[in-house]
């Protein structure tokens, strides 16, 4: 297994090596493969992934392009499943973060000399992608495992990405990426998972077909709107609805509460915890929450900026039935 692993990463590594590498809206920069875009390190798991991973019927898939709430719905997913279980140190939303909580794959498959510990992992398995859905590995559309899409209105996207890149060029000593020069990069598809449209689009295409794995669309501000709402979809369609005791107990309530802005930015792994990105760069935990807002784009775009955006969406989206 171990020499499988290296032999295939080793192949990853040759073939993205072999890719031109683009400037884009993102930090590392980006390399093309396959109609979308990745950060070079990511590009290596991600084939990885692909290859390699075997997914049971009973796992739960969390897919989103980066900045989308993504550490949000680690964190109601992860309290929703577990809320019976008991507490014990290493499953506690409060001594860690929602991304040790619920894995990204290309973290588990990055590592050319670590054979991921996939098997020992319990069921249900709770793993996170921001692979597109084409590029998925054939075994998670196969075994008809549950797949979460969370989306965020692109230009909301955007600016929380835009703000997340610099703070890495900051640390690294670098300029500060030029709103415009991300902004145009971003509208030609250049970002991380990107192109945005496509990446939406094969979610939404897939969340309408019957068959093969099943997939939940969800957006970061229907979620904001009614969050208890939205939960008790999250919940009942990954296999753990709530009962009528736990619903008529606020238990909905609490874990939305839990899960919030304000507590789990608030929490001490959340203001001076770090985590390794890419196992080169350093992130501090607190990167993922910076406003967690509807609408920030407003402080950001001209006028001219968001309708630029607005046709992109409006051209890409026709006919899907894909809501701007
Ligand atoms: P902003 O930069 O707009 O504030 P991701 O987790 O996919 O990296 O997305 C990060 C975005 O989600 C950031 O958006 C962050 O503030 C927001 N976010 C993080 N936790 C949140 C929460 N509990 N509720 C709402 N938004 C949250």
């Amino acid at each position: 297994e171990e020499e499988v692993h290296q032999r295939v990463h080793q192949q990853c590594r040759d073939l993205v090596s072999s890719l031109p590498v683009v400037e884009g809206c993102s930090y590392p920069d980006l390399c093309f493969h396959d109609g979308f875009f990745q950060p070079v390190p990511a590009m290596v798991a991600a084939m990885m992934v692909q290859k390699l991973f075997e997914a049971r019927p009973t796992d739960i898939i969390l897919a989103t392009l980066p900045k989308s709430g993504t550490t949000w719905l680690k964190a109601l997913l992860f309290a929703t499943v577990n809320r019976n279980s008991s507490p014990s140190s290493t499953r506690n939303l409060a001594t860690l973060n929602p991304h040790q909580c619920v894995p990204y794959l290309r973290e588990l498959y990055e590592d050319g000399a670590r054979v991921p510990e996939m098997d020992s992992m319990p069921s249900p398995r709770l793993l996170a992608t921001h692979i597109p859905f084409h590029f998925l590995p054939n075994s998670i559309v196969e075994s008809g495992c549950r797949v979460v899409y969370l989306c965020r209105n692109p230009k909301d996207n955007f600016v929380s990405m835009w703000h997340f890149i610099n703070k890495f060029r900051k640390k690294d000593g670098r300029e500060a990426l030029p709103l415009e020069v991300s902004f145009d990069r971003f509208c030609q598809g250049r970002s991380h998972s990107g192109p945005f449209w496509d990446h939406m689009l094969g979610y939404w295409k897939a969340s309408l077909q019957v068959g093969g794995c099943s997939v939940l669309f969800m957006r970061y501000e229907e979620l904001m709107k009614d969050p208890v709402v939205e939960l008790r979809r999250l919940a009942e369609f990954v296999g753990c609805p709530f009962t009528q005791e736990e619903q008529a107990n606020g238990v909905l309530e609490d874990i939305v509460e839990t899960c919030g802005f304000e507590r789990l930015s608030n929490l001490e792994v959340n203001k001076v915890g770090k985590r390794t990105l890419f196992r080169t760069m350093t992130v501090d935990n607190n990167s993922y929450f910076r406003r967690g807002v509807v609408g920030d784009w407003m402080n950001h775009l001209t006028p001219d900026m968001a309708q630029r955006i607005d046709k992109i969406i409006e051209s890409k989206f026709e006919g899907s039935g894909l809501a701007p």
